[in-house]
């Protein structure tokens, strides 16, 4: 019963408790949706249980390709199994295409394709808006070793190989997103999520956003595109 369970943080969109394993952590997708940083939210009826179960087919796909994971199991509709990590108080993003942030930042046009993906580190701090760091904020603060940030940034690279395969093969280009990474025993490994809340996901052939951008934009039928990626990889809902 989770009410026994020892409640350690409540994220924007998921809340993580205690279990009795100690090196084991129950991971809880919420509805809650966030976005410029937490000032708009809203919750969205089923995300929490579309996102968890997402999440479990993108990380039990990754790991049968070579990727480390935090991910152990799913549990119940909204709740999974994770390894606890000592997390890295950074975001790694990767772009196969110019837009959002990038394109305020340095006033570049929206839809240049990257032929080489471009790779950048936020620090993890709301209260600042996730400023734009470099490798040698990471090892000037020891927020990181140089050894943690090339290997952060091999794996998130393979990673973007691997999905931007599998999302090609079924009609959709993934456009960006944000990965994070922890370390268990001294290895870093991927933790987290990988959901349509934490990417950029566009429809190979009419250009539609089917992620978080529908709710940052106001589009509407947020949780419904989700489910559209979900149907289109094969994901059982
Ligand atoms: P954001 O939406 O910007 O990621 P948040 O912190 O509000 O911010 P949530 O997804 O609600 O995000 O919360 C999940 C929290 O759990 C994050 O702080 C994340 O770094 C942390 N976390 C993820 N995986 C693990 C893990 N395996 N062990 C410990 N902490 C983890
Ligand atoms: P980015 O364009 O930097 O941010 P914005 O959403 O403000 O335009 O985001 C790039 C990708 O990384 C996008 O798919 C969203 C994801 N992302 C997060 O999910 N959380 C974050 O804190 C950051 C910095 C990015």
């Amino acid at each position: 019963m989770i009410e026994n369970l020892n409640l350690i943080s409540e994220g924007k969109a998921k809340s993580l408790y205690e279990t009795s394993e100690t090196s084991e952590l129950l991971m809880v997708y919420r509805d809650d949706t966030s976005a410029f940083d937490g000032k708009k939210k809203e919750a969205l009826k089923g995300k929490g249980e579309i996102n968890n179960k997402f999440n479990a087919f993108i990380m039990e796909y990754l790991a049968n390709n070579g990727v480390e994971t935090h991910f152990l199991k799913l549990i119940q509709e909204n709740k999974s199994l994770v390894r606890k990590l000592d997390m890295l108080p950074v975001e790694c993003v990767v772009r196969n295409i110019a837009t959002g942030s990038l394109c305020r930042r340095l006033g570049v046009e929206e839809g240049i394709k990257f032929e080489d993906p471009l790779f950048e580190f936020f620090l993890k701090d709301d209260d600042l808006g996730d400023p734009l760091i470099n490798d040698n904020h990471i090892t000037a603060f020891g927020w990181g070793t140089e050894q943690e940030i090339s290997k952060m940034k091999e794996i998130t690279f393979k990673i973007n190989h691997l999905l931007c395969e599998l999302f090609k093969k079924v009609g959709l280009i993934l456009v960006d997103y944000k990965v994070e990474y922890g370390r268990s025993n001294g290895s870093l490994m991927l933790g987290d999520e990988f959901t349509p809340d934490g990417c950029r996901i566009w429809d190979a052939e009419t250009g539609e956003s089917l992620d978080k951008d529908r709710f940052r934009k106001d589009l509407g039928d947020v949780v419904e595109s989700y489910q559209i990626v979900a149907h289109k990889l094969g994901i059982s809902l």
